[in-house]
């Protein structure tokens, strides 16, 4: 009897232990705010207890929250908190080695501005003066160019109607102007990559009546030369994630890897360059574009030249410089490892021979390179970027846990995926809110360092506002490291 009744409490209890875990199980996989949970509530779990106590755990066995790579976990985190509207504080102090060469010191103000002086940060205008149909600008971060293919098209729902609500643009990517591109009715940058994928005719050609049509939707083009993480090489989308949608859009067979050449074909100097420029603008009426990584001083400095010489009818009318260290949905190690300046040296360069060519109002320059926290982003500014891109910041704001698995279908929180079963992780509704609190938050936290350094708004941030720590401990101020050319008459 004490048997069969001892027996009856523990199947019970037992029963009760069951359903109550597949009540927690039910609840996460339809849950809609956690994309891993969606769609791994056992590990999904596992994994936020161990991020919830990480602090207490990882200092006895675990990496610290600055040794990650590409991103640590300290920027990580900062991007999830900012696209949750959980706020960027810290208790205790920071974790951040000021030591370390590199380290981005700013300058603050002994008498910062008040709250009643600050002045919201102006729009920029792109090809005012130039162009038919200027890009007035708002907002200083934006989001840098994914292709649909690389990304998920959840993940392109998500970012258009984020843009949208935070008022920035989103950067097509060189995989063409999708329907997901426009469901959120953003500002848009239509790239052309060198396969002109969306802009080209039946032979793969240039295509002036698609450029013309494309003109009516977007609000300016760009020329893509080349990208940081993989400098002359063109595009890669391996074949298991050129759905019939993607190829439909880009002009190809499905299921074949979809691979870019390594430049326009018909772009082979900086003289063709520029003429496409003018092409396209005088034909779309849109600012034009060119978007590069930085090997070494030839490309900024033969541009200048040549558009002193035509004159700056020519000049493109917004240059993006992508640092060595950015991203990609698929590169080649070695050249994501070793090709291209990082954009802490490119970028001074160019705005350099920009200023010196007396270019640097004409040509707005747009920075990128890891650039996801707001510190690094008003170091770009401070150096002379006019607004900052980013790709990897804006995929985490989507819910990216550096998987590392972009170029192989399997991206567990359905960022850059075709698998409908994992996409179901990332609901649009949810996500398209973090992306707008990440722009918002960037460009709060961006107005905050400048009014620290006594500045009205963030556009007035210089070179003599931020320094930088060098090899033997000390900062130095960027005006020092990389003084203000004179302007060559
Ligand atoms: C998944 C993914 C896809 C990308 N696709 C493109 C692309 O189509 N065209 C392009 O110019 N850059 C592409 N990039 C590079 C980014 O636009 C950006 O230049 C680079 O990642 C640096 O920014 P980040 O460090 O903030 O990510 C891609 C990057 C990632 C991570």
């Amino acid at each position: 009897m004490t048997y069969i009744l001892s027996y009856g409490i523990g199947s019970i209890i037992g029963l009760l232990f069951v359903l109550t875990l597949l009540f927690w199980l039910i609840r996460d996989i339809v849950q809609k705010k956690h994309s891993v949970l969606r769609n791994y509530p056992l590990i999904g779990r596992l994994r936020y207890f161990l991020e919830s106590q990480g602090e207490y755990i990882r200092q006895y066995f675990i990496a610290g929250e600055r040794d990650e790579m590409p991103f640590n976990r300290a920027a990580r985190n900062w991007v999830y908190r900012t696209a949750k509207g959980v706020g960027g504080v810290i208790g205790f102090g920071s974790t951040n080695d000021l030591r370390e060469p590199g380290s981005i010191i700013f300058v603050n103000a002994p008498f910062p501005v008040l709250d009643l002086e600050h002045v919201p940060t102006p729009a920029v205008i792109m090809g005012e003066g130039y162009c038919r149909d200027p890009y007035t600008a708002r907002s200083l971060v934006n989001i840098s160019g994914m292709s649909f293919g690389a990304l998920s098209a959840p993940a392109v729902q998500a970012l258009s109607k984020g843009a949208a609500a935070a008022g920035c643009w989103l950067d097509t990517g060189e995989g063409g102007l999708s329907p997901h591109h426009v469901e959120g009715n953003c500002e848009i940058i239509m790239q052309i990559g060198t396969a002109r994928y969306g802009i080209r005719d039946q032979h793969g050609d240039f295509s002036k009546e698609r450029a013309l049509e494309l003109s009516k939707r977007v609000s300016a083009f760009e020329i893509k030369l080349s990208q940081g993480a993989k400098p002359g090489k063109g595009g890669v989308l391996p074949g298991g994630k050129v759905t019939e949608e993607i190829a439909k859009i880009r002009g190809i067979p499905s299921g074949q890897d979809s691979l870019s050449p390594n430049r326009h074909s018909d772009i082979a100097n900086i003289d063709e360059l520029l003429d496409r420029i003018h092409l396209i603008r005088e034909l779309t009426g849109k600012p034009v574009g060119v978007k590069t990584a930085i090997g070494g001083l030839e490309f900024s400095n033969t541009l200048c030249e040549a558009v002193l010489r035509r004159g700056k009818d020519y000049a493109p009318d917004f240059l993006v410089i992508d640092g060595g260290e950015g991203g990609s949905g698929a590169a080649p190690q070695v050249l994501a490892d070793h090709m291209g300046m990082p954009i802490m040296e490119a970028l001074p360069r160019v705005v350099d021979d920009l200023i010196a060519a007396g270019l640097k109002q004409r040509i707005k320059v747009v920075a990128s390179g890891k650039l996801v926290t707001p510190a690094k982003a008003a170091w770009a500014l401070c150096t002379g970027a006019d607004f900052i891109n980013t790709a990897r910041g804006f995929m985490f704001s989507l819910g990216c846990i550096q998987a590392m698995r972009c170029h192989n279908n399997s991206c567990p929180t359905g960022i850059t995926t075709h698998n409908k079963r994992l996409q179901r992780g990332l609901v649009v509704n949810e996500k398209f809110q973090r992306v707008a609190n990440y722009a918002m938050g960037m460009n709060k936290e961006l107005e905050m360092i400048a009014h620290s350094c006594g500045l009205k708004h963030a556009r007035e941030l210089r070179r003599e506002h931020v320094r930088l720590v060098q090899t033997a401990g000390n900062s130095m101020a960027m005006n020092i490291l990389y003084p203000y050319p004179v302007v060559k008459t």
